[in-house]
């Protein structure tokens, strides 16, 4: 397996020469790439040394460099590593601006790229920089995030390169999956995936909702997807692009998912609610604006919204279905999902810890227990919310065979 690690310039390059060694001593071979100011923090020779290969920096320096083409160095390699990799780099990324040996790489590779962001708390923090990762993560590219502490700048908070362990484990993880053969196990199954909050209106302006993001049922839906399903997504209000090849249903409200749901159920073999569905909405919705008119406290009264898994949950047992839920849960995770998983006729539930900062909602990462109706779990580490959906649907595949 062959890896391009491009190296940036930041205090943390050096760090870079440890994940070179990691990923030699998994075999792994690596031909490296520095930008200019890369190389004031950390000699190309040193990496030249490690390597066994010349190092580019600069794209006409060296008479030998002639040699090295950008297209064909794309090419060569599985996997496009950056680490660490600044601010500068990833705005470039994300525009598509060339103007270096490693943008231009970067813009004509076609292989899975993984980054590991390290910069100044508030170079990470800025609007930009937010944009410039959300751009790069709807293009495809993963992340290993950085870490929070004590920073080389004197600073503390987000942007420390993340450690070297983090980072070879996320590039392994990936050569592995790029490895696998592509598989077909779901081809014939037909996926109903809900994701996303709904939304409840108390007025005009105002409204109930939670901080689910979509991403977790995105996944799914795409890796499903992949494997050959045929798909339909439900999703409430999210900033994630329709997934290519999924047919995606925008609804709002509970009763909206609901009635979305219910008149496509039929059709489907595998039903998974991941969304983060309102349990309460506003008994009235004010047709104008509520106003303050001086009063201290104000009463709104709630009523329960649809119960669409318990439904789903119910109906199935006559049809075959296999149903998939999810718990998010502050307190006696297993207890509750195990009570939910019971209560709503479902095979599996998929327990998240969301005491966790790294797991949960809003997040890119999961972390999770998944619980079979027989009684038997198994739990899942932290891990991207695609790898978690990954074995999800090894769970359901499996399943799905045996009936
Ligand atoms: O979207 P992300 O930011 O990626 O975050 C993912 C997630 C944390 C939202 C997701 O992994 C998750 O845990 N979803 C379920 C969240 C939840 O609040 O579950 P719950 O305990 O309220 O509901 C249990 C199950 O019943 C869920 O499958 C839910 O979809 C379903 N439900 C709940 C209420 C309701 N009225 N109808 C339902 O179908």
């Amino acid at each position: 397996m062959r890896v391009l690690l491009g190296v940036t310039g930041c205090i943390g390059a050096y760090k870079a020469a440890e994940v070179l060694r990691g990923l030699q001593r998994a075999g792994v071979d690596v031909r490296v790439i520095m930008t200019r100011s890369a190389a004031e923090f950390v000699r190309p020779l040193t990496f030249e040394a490690l390597s066994g290969k010349p190092v580019v920096v600069g794209m006409y320096e060296r008479p030998d460099y002639a040699e090295i083409e950008h297209i064909s160095v794309a090419r060569e390699a599985d996997l496009l590593l950056v680490a660490p990799a600044t601010a500068n780099i990833l705005a470039k990324f994300a525009h598509g601006i060339a103007d270096d040996f490693l943008s231009t790489v970067y813009l004509s590779n076609t292989n899975p790229v993984l980054i590991a962001p390290a910069m100044n708390v508030e170079m990470w923090r800025h609007p930009a920089t937010q944009a410039n990762l959300a751009t790069l993560r709807e293009i495809g590219c993963e992340f290993v995030n950085p870490g929070d502490g004590y920073q080389a700048c004197g600073e503390v908070g987000v942007g420390r390169l993340a450690e070297v362990e983090d980072i070879v484990a996320a590039a392994l993880g990936m050569l592995e999956r790029t490895r696998e053969p592509k598989r077909a196990d779901l081809e014939g199954e037909r996926l109903l995936i809900t994701a996303g909050p709904t939304v409840e209106d108390l007025d005009p302006v105002r409204f109930i909702t939670n901080r689910s993001s979509g991403r977790m049922g995105y996944a799914i839906a795409e890796a499903a997807r992949d494997r050959g399903a045929r798909v339909t997504l439900v999703s409430g209000p999210v900033k994630l692009p329709h997934p290519a090849g999924v047919e995606t249903v925008p609804v709002r409200s509970t009763a909206e998912m609901y009635e979305a749901v219910m008149s496509r159920i039929g059709d489907a073999t595998v039903f998974v609610g991941c969304a983060a569905v309102a349990d309460f909405r506003p008994a009235a919705r004010a047709p104008q604006k509520i106003k303050k008119r001086g009063a201290s406290r104000l009463t709104i009264e709630l009523e329960p919204t649809e119960d669409i898994i318990g439904t789903v949950g119910r109906s199935a047992r006559d049809n075959g279905l296999l149903v998939v839920g999810f718990a998010a849960e502050s307190e006696s995770l297993i207890a509750h999902a195990e009570e939910k998983m019971r209560a709503k006729g479902m095979d599996l539930i998929v327990a998240n810890d969301i005491t966790r900062e790294d797991a949960g909602f809003d997040v890119e990462t999961n972390a999770a227990t998944l619980l079979r109706s027989d009684g038997s779990r198994t739990d899942w580490p932290l891990q991207p919310k695609r790898e978690l959906a990954a074995r999800l649907l090894d769970e359901i595949a499996a399943m799905k065979k045996k009936r």
